[in-house]
């Protein structure tokens, strides 16, 4: 991440949030090397219905703190299960978002 200009956060919600191990990796970075002025788009999972939102929200705050820019196209994946299939994600409209937010993040 230190080498990085950008990156892209998939994070599977974890009790209404992100996972904890996630804020202790952030913790373990060089802050003004990993994170300062670097971008990142931000994709949220959950098995429910709510597409980790809240994650989302909640990890734009830290990263923000951090010095790091968070693409506004966030795309949150509700009932993730039910878009894979063997590994592979095959829904044409969930396809759609995908790129449009890696295309937004190239021009971000
Ligand atoms: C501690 C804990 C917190 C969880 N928090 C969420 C959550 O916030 N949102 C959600 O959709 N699923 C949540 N889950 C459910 C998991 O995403 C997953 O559906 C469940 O653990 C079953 O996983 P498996 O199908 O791989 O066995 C949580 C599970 C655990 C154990």
């Amino acid at each position: 991440m230190n080498q990085s200009e950008k990156f892209v956060f998939v994070i599977p919600e974890y009790n209404g949030s992100f996972p904890g191990v996630l804020k202790a990796f952030l913790d373990g970075l060089d802050r003004s090397k990993a994170l300062m002025d670097k971008k990142c788009a931000l994709v949220g999972i959950s098995s429910g219905d709510q597409g980790a939102g809240l994650a989302l929200s909640h990890f734009t705050d830290i990263l923000n703190y951090c010095g790091t820019n968070v693409l506004a196209y966030k795309l949150r994946i509700p009932k993730i299960g039910d878009f894979v299939t063997e590994g592979k994600i095959t829904n044409e409209i969930l396809l759609n978002k995908i790129h449009n937010q890696a295309n937004k993040l190239i021009g971000f």
